[in-house]
């Protein structure tokens, strides 16, 4: 079994790069169906889906625009703590056709708060799509139209998900084992 060390903590390849670019093609042909004359519009959520849109959009032949979010989270001043603010939405979505292109789902707190904020602007759809997701650890109800495979309620890093920073350039997904 592949190993990697990621700082203090070792991985095991969970997820080789092949298994996952097959599902990868597969949600791609999926969403080339559904947005056939629509020209939607992609929002990768950086940093960590900066690998899975590169490689998923290269499978869409459709004509589409792309253009990255990302959260920025610091601690208000209030007592409600952390403020998540989206960044980098300099685009007009006004009547166009959404989709964001997440790395993982995990609570689902993260994806709600976009979509929360993004509906705000009145696009005609907002569709989620997720490398990953890990259906046990959902706290909240996301609409989740896209995804290329289900996962275990485990800590992964590689292909663009990271530990404290580190580990995001791998071509396989890896699972915490110590
Ligand atoms: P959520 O708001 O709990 O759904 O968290 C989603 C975000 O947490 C993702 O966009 C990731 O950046 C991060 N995340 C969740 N699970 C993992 C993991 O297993 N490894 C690395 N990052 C993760
Ligand atoms: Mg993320």
């Amino acid at each position: 079994m592949k190993e990697l060390q990621v700082k203090d903590k070792r991985f095991a390849v969970s997820i080789p790069e092949a298994e996952l670019q097959k599902e990868i093609r597969r949600v791609a042909d999926e969403i080339t169906k559904d947005m056939q004359g629509k020209e939607p519009l992609f929002m990768p959520v950086l940093n960590g889906s900066f690998i899975f849109a590169a490689d998923l959009l290269r499978e869409i032949p459709i004509p589409c625009e792309v253009s990255f979010i990302k959260l920025a989270s610091y601690q208000g001043t209030q007592s409600t703590g952390e403020i998540r603010e989206v960044i980098g939405l300099t685009q007009d979505i006004t009547g166009r056709h959404v989709i964001i292109v997440e790395d993982i789902i995990d609570s689902g707190l993260t994806m709600a708060h976009m979509i929360d904020t993004l509906q705000r602007q009145n696009p005609a759809s907002i569709s989620v799509c997720s490398m990953l997701v890990k259906p046990d650890a959902l706290k909240v109800k996301v609409p989740i139209a896209y995804c290329c495979m289900e996962i275990p309620n485990d800590f992964i890093v590689g292909f663009g998900l990271d530990y404290d920073g580190f580990g995001r350039n791998t071509r396989d997904i890896y699972t915490l084992i110590s």
